[in-house]
């Protein structure tokens, strides 16, 4: 009788955990969830998207994510259109997303050379651009303090051979601003986590000239919690080796380590990064593929992403988040960057937002 019981009671729950599995169609989960004690999973998010226009795409974030990087809307030349106007309001609907959805928020970026409002770039006077830094940082770190998790406080200060980029602050300002930078966020907004951000920081001159500003933000006395990878990778050419170094070299610092952005570019580009005011003409050989993605190349996407996320799980110990740049292939920036109008295929959900071929090599190595 008992073990009539036993077997009944065993083959309901096999019966039901069948039904439940193909309930929510095979596979198919979370990323945020199978990561969960490995690594946050971010996305970067869009007007569109912190407005929830779109209810499948809006179910999908909510399923995947457990963080979020605003696209554009808390860069400065969307936070200060004018100088010491700011127009808050679309950075604070994305707090109000993040809050009603438990979706944790980095802000990006305070200080950054590119998207900087009008008025800013034609600065000429030093007190002028001193000036706009401080009230900038002082005035958005405080009015999101305790609301944002994270600041990229500063994003892009140095240049492929690891010098520092001639940026407007670093001419005007000279090579202090960046642990400057630092110092006044953490005081508008001590608890929050304070971050370096930049694209091929993986790479041995400028993973080298990144190792010395984060050491210089360090002695200066201020407070750095983090380093952002961007992540701006290609197909079939993912330099694993560097990203490793990488993490091992940030790691011994004492800081996180964080891959920011993301994305895998499989169309035609003749240079690495992500340098965003860098622009190519649309010819016709720079759009392969606008009507679907070859099964080869989807298949590389895949193996491509495996191989990261093997790594990333390696060294799961250092690494706090990583976030992807876009939730699926259809709003992902490398669909006009640095080319106009084309049709790109760099993340894990397509155009239907439904999961590609990469989302289960990934998701498989935690099944
Ligand atoms: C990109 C956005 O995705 C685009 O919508 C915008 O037009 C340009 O900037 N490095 C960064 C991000 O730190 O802020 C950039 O985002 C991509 C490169």
């Amino acid at each position: 009788m008992k073990i009539k019981t036993f077997m009944l009671v065993v083959w309901v729950i096999i019966l039901f955990s069948n039904f439940t599995y193909q309930d929510t169609k095979p596979g198919i989960d979370s990323l945020k969830e199978a990561f969960k004690n490995d690594f946050t999973i971010g996305t970067a998010l869009n007007s569109a998207q912190i407005e929830e226009r779109n209810p499948t795409v809006n179910n999908l974030i909510i399923q995947q994510f457990n963080v979020a990087t605003p696209e554009n809307v808390m860069k400065s030349a969307l936070l200060q259109p004018k100088w010491g106007i700011y127009d808050f309001k679309m950075a604070d609907k994305l707090i109000e997303y993040g809050n009603k959805h438990n979706i944790k928020i980095n802000g990006h970026t305070l200080i950054w050379h590119s998207q900087l409002p009008g008025f800013m770039r034609r600065m000429q006077s030093t007190d002028s651009v001193k000036t706009f830094f401080n009230d900038h940082i002082k005035t958005v770190a405080g009015h999101y303090k305790g609301k944002v998790f994270s600041w990229d406080v500063v994003n892009e200060a140095l240049n492929e051979d690891g010098t520092l980029r001639n940026s407007i602050f670093l001419q005007k300002l000279g090579e202090g601003y960046i642990a400057e930078a630092f110092r006044l966020t953490q005081e508008a907004s001590p608890d929050t986590e304070l971050y370096y951000n930049d694209y091929n920081n993986e790479q041995p001159a400028k993973r080298a000239g990144c190792i010395k500003l984060i050491k210089k933000i360090q002695e200066s006395g201020a407070r750095i919690d983090g380093v952002g990878i961007q992540g701006h990778w290609h197909l079939g050419k993912i330099p694993l080796k560097d990203i490793e170094e990488s993490i091992l070299a940030y790691s011994a610092l004492g800081i996180k380590v964080m891959i920011t952005e993301l994305d895998i570019e499989i169309l035609p580009r003749n240079f690495q990064g992500a340098d965003v005011s860098q622009r190519l003409a649309n010819t016709t050989e720079s759009n392969p593929y606008p009507n679907g993605l070859p099964d080869s190349i989807q298949k590389q996407l895949a193996d491509d992403y495996e191989a990261l996320f093997k790594l990333f799980l390696k060294h799961k110990d250092k690494i706090a988040r990583v976030t992807f740049w876009g939730v699926n292939d259809g709003d992902s920036w490398l669909n006009n960057w640095p080319i106009r109008g084309r049709t790109n295929y760099p993340l894990l959900f397509d155009r239907n937002n439904e999961p590609k071929p990469a989302y289960f090599k990934v998701i498989g190595l935690k099944q």
